[in-house]
């Protein structure tokens, strides 16, 4: 029997469906290594400064000054058919880096039939290019650097009849070749003496990492029993990283690549020990059938998380366990083995960003992107002190981890995820902070965190520290999880962006003050109960474009903030706003204004720039059409795109 298993698409699109919460004061380039040291070019100035600790007053009080937007707005796509990208006038969008383009020396050219095999593609970029960052070279940082892009997930397409099932089974090749499109590219970019930015090929530094790839764990729970496999009785290695959503990196010069939707790749057919087992069903891990996403168990069997008893540790049950990390990855070493940092605890993580005190001390900040899940922040023990590589890395295997709870009144409270406190004691389910961490969603209900409209991507602004989180949607809101101050739309089809900030600029403070900086879609259509415009009464009127599901999110370093869509453009309630886009809005004076539009069925994410801020990469993930080929028959292909200023200069003036 055959089967057709291309409803995987659709059910990734339902991505959205998933719902299981039952309950700068100083220059930052001063204090990053000198590796990462010109990505802060052009970050100093007094305009953010005004607002710091201030608020909205503060921002009326600044709202005069000129507008950090100097481009002129596009339109929004809304040609069912269109399968190109659009720009900014004065801008131009180049195609960088797409699935199937070769990484490795030896990797052969891409074949349009998608006939290459799973060696091949672990040689090729992977699909689904998410997160990335660009790491300068010191000797000539706005020339020469590495670019580093995550590949969340795969799509039929990467076949060439798209997936299949035969005898209920997953055919062998087919995983494989999916579990190596996922993961991690490392790839060396720099100009040519046109100026022009290329790909170097052959490079020392070129590296692919998938789900096959090894992994060490460090941390607290490195080599707990909670951790050992029948295939890793060590506890302390890990085959490989899945569902790399978005990302953030390290002042030492590091990559942290995200573990989000992983989930979706195990079952456990036991429902007794599903209903049992929190750290398997408070994340959603399928029960019946297949796993949500690809049926990888039918050929692989750790990701079949039903005990069995014959084996020891009960089988793969700890499988699951070993995902939802941070991913330390060395771009600069690519012999280097990529470390899960269990101190940030466990959950569904889009992210992971850096917000650095004056003194070296950090938090690194993460949605988790379900209906009704939490904002947190890991806060390491130790400060970072530039030029100590060895101890710097140790940063990240202690320290606190935190989740938010956002108060009526406008403050918030940071809640510690830590063994003994906010009820977090033995008699309540936690034994020891191991426990804590790997099922840090139960530690946050218990904790009494704010459940969120799915927060995706955090920003911190590049002069103040405040950080703008995205609330990219949640339809349940006013049902399932009741409305409050910062989740205040119900059936929330749009989204917001809320802020805040940490009580003394410090990220590692307890205490914050947050607003919401804006609420997406069309503000004028939705209304409270006595009938008043919701937006008008939160924030005033918003100026500029129409957008829904804020996703992606990323500060420049003039403190230009870029906002990424990720919505069905097929759905009709989304018609109006088009194909899936990349905004730029001013935080003073709230005004947005598109700057590109992707092509048909696509999301756009992934955002970095040189250090000079004068080339932009940003991600077409999941283009439907026949995107970047636009010629209405070659396989669609997830891209890289480069993005530059006609006349040189910075992108966004
Ligand atoms: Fe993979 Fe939450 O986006
Ligand atoms: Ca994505
Ligand atoms: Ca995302
Ligand atoms: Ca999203």
């Amino acid at each position: 029997m055959k089967q057709d298993f291309n409803d995987f698409h659709a059910r990734l699109a339902a991505h959205d469906d998933r719902a299981i919460n039952p309950s700068g004061n100083a220059p930052l380039r001063e204090l990053i290594d000198p590796r990462r040291r010109g990505l802060l070019k052009g970050s100093l100035g007094l305009a953010g400064l005004a607002f710091l600790g201030g608020g909205l007053s503060a921002c009326k009080a600044v709202a005069q000054r000129k507008s950090l937007l100097g481009f002129e707005a596009i339109p929004p796509q809304l040609d069912p058919a269109f399968d190109s990208v659009q720009v900014a006038p004065g801008y131009s969008a180049r195609v960088f880096f797409s699935w199937g383009d070769p990484v490795l020396a030896d990797a052969p050219a891409w074949k349009a039939d998608a006939s290459d095999d799973w060696q091949a593609q672990l040689m090729q970029a992977g699909d689904n290019h998410d997160g990335m960052h660009f790491f300068p070279f010191p000797d000539a940082p706005d020339d020469h650097g590495l670019l580093v892009i995550n590949h969340e997930y795969v799509n039929p397409p990467l076949h060439p009849h798209g997936m299949n099932l035969v005898d209920g089974k997953r055919p062998l090749a087919e995983v494989r070749k999916e579990q190596a499109a996922h993961g991690v590219s490392v790839i060396e970019v720099r100009k040519d003496v046109q100026g022009r930015w290329q790909r170097v090929l052959p490079s020392r530094y070129n590296r692919r990492i998938s789900t096959l790839t090894p992994m060490a764990l460090a941390g607290p729970l490195a080599g707990h029993a909670l951790m050992k496999t029948v295939t890793d009785p060590s506890g302390r290695e890990v085959l490989g990283t899945l569902n790399n959503c978005s990302s953030g990196f390290t002042p030492w010069g590091t990559y942290l690549a995200c573990e989000e939707n992983w989930h979706n790749y195990f079952v456990n057919h036991d429902p007794d020990d599903l209903t049992a087992r929190a750290s398997h069903n408070r994340y959603g891990i399928a029960g019946s059938g297949l796993s949500k996403n690809y049926g990888w168990e039918t050929a692989d069997p750790r990701f079949d998380a039903t005990p069995d008893p014959r084996q020891p540790h009960g089988g793969h049950v700890h499988e699951p366990h070993r995902f939802g990390w941070v991913v330390e990855i060395d771009p600069f070493d690519p012999a280097s083995t990529p470390v899960k940092r269990t101190a940030f605890g466990r959950y569904c993580r889009e992210c992971s960003v850096l917000s650095l005190g004056e003194d070296g001390r950090m938090a690194f900040y993460s949605g988790d992107d379900t209906k009704g899940e939490y904002v947190y922040k890991f806060v390491p023990a130790g400060r970072y002190v530039p030029g100590a590589d060895q101890s710097n890395r140790r940063l990240l295997d202690s320290g606190t981890l935190y989740v938010a709870r956002f108060d009526a009144d406008g403050s918030g409270e940071w809640l510690a995820l830590e063994h003994g406190r906010n009820g977090l004691t033995a008699e309540n389910g936690f034994p020891g902070q191991a426990e804590v961490l790997l099922n840090a969603r139960v530690a946050a209900d218990r904790a009494g965190a704010t459940p969120m409209d799915r927060p995706e991507w955090v920003a911190v602004h590049p002069h103040s520290r405040e950080v703008y989180v995205t609330l990219t949607n949640n339809d349940e809101r006013g049902g399932r999880q009741p409305l409050d101050k910062a989740n205040p739309r119900p059936h929330n089809l749009h989204g917001q962006i809320v802020r805040w900030r940490e009580e003394g600029g410090d990220p590692t403070a307890t205490r914050f003050q947050w607003d919401i900086f804006l609420l997406a879609g069309e503000p004028q259509g939705v209304r409270d109960a006595a009938g008043r415009p919701l937006a008008a009464n939160l924030i005033g009127t918003i100026e500029g474009d129409r957008f829904s599901s804020p996703d992606g999110l990323a500060f420049d370093g003039e403190g230009r903030l870029w906002i990424e869509t990720d919505y069905g453009d097929d759905e009709p309630v989304m018609q109006a706003m088009g194909t899936n886009q990349l905004l730029c809005a001013d935080p003073v004076t709230r005004e947005v204004r598109r700057f590109l539009v992707g092509p048909r069925g696509c999301e756009i994410t992934g955002i970095t720039w040189s250090p000079d801020y004068r080339a932009m990469w940003i991600n077409v993930q999941h283009p439907e059409l026949s995107f970047p080929a636009s010629d209405g028959k070659t396989r669609p292909r997830s891209s890289t795109l480069l993005i530059t200023k006609d006349d040189g200069g910075v992108i966004g003036t």
